[in-house]
């Protein structure tokens, strides 16, 4: 076989095998987040109208010209909530140790508990993270909604404790969505805030 050829094939070989590795590591194929190989594709997003946490009812336009860095979840989580929520904001405080333009893109904490999230209770929550964060909540439907847009999903787990003690269990899933509101990346579960500061970067700048 000539040397070319073969060096074709092993190029192609490789190529493939990346390509494979990618479609199998890809932060996409966890569960409850879209399963596409080319993210661009991807139709994720769109209209909401929630309830801020200083009790104003607002839409998704009210996000628009800033990155949003999303995130549903609920405030009794006892872990994987607040570790995300604390990973998002370290995340600007390191793009913004790094000269990035972190006042671009505005944390968003998206309840899917809203029978105990009330606004007050977001308010407060949202002040142990970032100081630019804002808690949305709001009536189940309107959180319904916002949630089948991110195709976030979530249900709450049956628990012996009482009605008003339970545990939700969702996808956790940090979203970068575009100034447009058009979706641009997504970050896998326990993704290290280095990472995330080093995506937002090259997004954002
Ligand atoms: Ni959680």
């Amino acid at each position: 076989m000539p040397r070319r050829l073969i060096n074709i094939l092993i190029g192609t070989a490789i190529g493939l095998g990346l390509v494979g590795a990618f479609w199998y590591l890809a932060p996409g194929r966890d569960a409850g987040a879209p399963r596409t190989v080319a993210e661009t594709t991807i139709k994720l997003g769109g209209p909401f109208e929630l309830v801020r946490h200083d009790g104003v009812t607002v839409t998704e336009a009210a996000f628009r010209g800033k990155y949003m860095l999303i995130y549903f979840g609920f405030t009794y989580c006892p872990d994987v909530c607040p570790l995300e929520l604390a990973n998002m904001t370290r995340a600007l405080e390191v793009l913004e140790a790094a000269g990035g333009d972190a006042e671009a893109v505005q944390p968003v904490f998206v309840s899917i508990d809203p029978e105990r999230d009330t606004p007050e209770a977001m308010a407060r929550y949202v002040s142990l993270f970032h100081p630019r964060m804002v808690g949305l909540t709001g009536s189940l439907e309107q959180v319904a909604a916002a949630a089948r847009a991110y195709r976030v999903y979530y249900r709450k787990a049956v628990d012996e404790g009482g009605a008003s003690e339970y545990l939700m269990d969702h996808s956790s899933i940090v979203f970068l969505m575009g100034p447009d509101g058009d979706y641009v990346t997504h970050f896998a579960p326990n993704t290290p805030a280095d990472a995330m500061a080093e995506k937002l970067e090259s997004v954002v700048g």
